[in-house]
C-alpha cells in the first residue's frame, strides 16, 4: 500500500472508532445502572482453590518470561485516549489458541477452540478452570503486567447487542478499575472474580511494584448461573452492569 492511501486508510479508521465511541454514548441502559460498576462472581467459584494456584500461576509466568519474549497485550481501537498505545506494556499468555475462530465475535465459540501448548505448562489452572460455573469454555487469556506497566482503559468492543459470557480472576495484586469516562470516577474490582461490562464502560489496569495478572476465561455460563442474572430490557452488552448495580442496591438498602 502507498503512504497516502495508508495515511488515509489510518484516519478514516481513527474517525469511525471515534464515531462508533460516540454511539455507544448515546445507546440507552436500565436507569437503574449507576456505572462504574462490576459483578463479583466469588460466591459461585472456589476461591480459596484459586488463591491457592496463584503462586504457582505467578512462578510459571517467571518461567514464560525467561523462555522466550511474551506477546504485547493488545488493547484494540476503543482506547479512550486517541493518543494511548494499544499495546500499553501488559503482556498475554493464549491458554487456548484458534486456527478457525474469525474476529473478535467468536472467542466464545467452544468448538473453535482447543488448549494451546503453553497451557501445557498451566495445568493446574486449566483443571481449575473446568470447576467454574460454565458450561462450556472457548478463548482464555492469561494478561499480566510487570511491575511499572500497565494497560490503556479500553471499550472490548462497540456491539451494544452483543454481551459477552466470560469470568474474569485475578491475583492479589493487579489493579484493575471499571471506569466511568463521563465523570471520570474509577471502581477498583476488589473481588477475586468479576463479570462487568466491557462495552458500555472503559476498563485498565494500573501499575504496581509487583507481577500481577488476570485470566479472562470466555464461554457460556452454566444455566445456574443465568438464573442468576436479571434479565435485562435495554443494551444487552450491559447486562453485568445491570446485574452489578441492582445487587448494590439490595446491599445498600
Ligand atoms: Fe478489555
Amino acid at each position: 500500500m502507498n503512504p497516502i492511501s495508508h495515511f488515509s486508510k489510518s484516519i478514516l479508521e481513527r474517525l469511525y472508532h471515534r464515531w462508533m465511541r460516540v454511539r455507544v454514548d448515546r445507546i440507552p441502559v436500565d436507569p437503574r445502572i449507576r456505572f462504574p460498576c462490576y459483578q463479583p462472581l466469588d460466591k459461585f467459584i472456589d476461591v480459596a482453590g484459586f488463591q491457592r494456584l496463584c503462586p504457582s500461576i505467578e512462578q510459571e509466568i517467571r518461567n514464560q518470561m525467561e523462555r522466550q519474549k511474551e506477546l504485547m497485550f493488545d488493547a484494540g481501537p476503543y482506547r479512550l485516549g486517541d493518543k494511548d498505545p494499544s499495546n500499553a506494556s501488559a503482556s498475554v499468555i493464549w491458554l487456548t489458541s484458534s486456527s478457525s475462530a474469525k474476529g473478535y465475535f467468536q472467542l466464545d465459540r467452544a468448538e473453535l477452540w482447543k488448549p494451546s501448548d503453553e497451557s501445557l505448562r498451566f495445568q493446574p489452572l486449566m483443571d481449575f478452570i473446568e470447576t467454574l460455573p460454565m458450561k462450556q469454555t472457548a478463548r482464555v487469556l492469561l494478561i499480566f503486567e510487570t511491575p511499572g506497566h500497565a494497560a490503556a482503559a479500553h471499550r472490548d468492543h462497540c456491539e451494544t447487542g452483543v454481551c459477552h459470557e466470560f469470568i474474569w480472576l485475578r491475583s492479589p495484586s493487579k489493579r484493575f478499575f471499571c471506569l466511568n469516562h463521563r465523570t471520570g470516577e474509577r471502581q477498583y474490582i476488589e473481588s477475586v472474580s468479576a463479570w462487568f461490562d466491557t462495552v458500555h464502560q472503559y476498563h485498565g489496569t494500573e501499575t504496581t511494584d509487583e507481577l500481577s495478572f488476570s485470566i479472562r476465561v470466555d464461554g457460556r455460563f452454566s444455566d445456574q448461573l443465568r438464573s442468576h442474572i436479571p434479565k435485562n430490557n435495554f443494551s444487552p452488552a450491559s447486562t453485568p452492569s445491570l446485574w452489578a448495580s441492582l445487587s448494590n442496591l439490595v446491599s445498600v438498602n
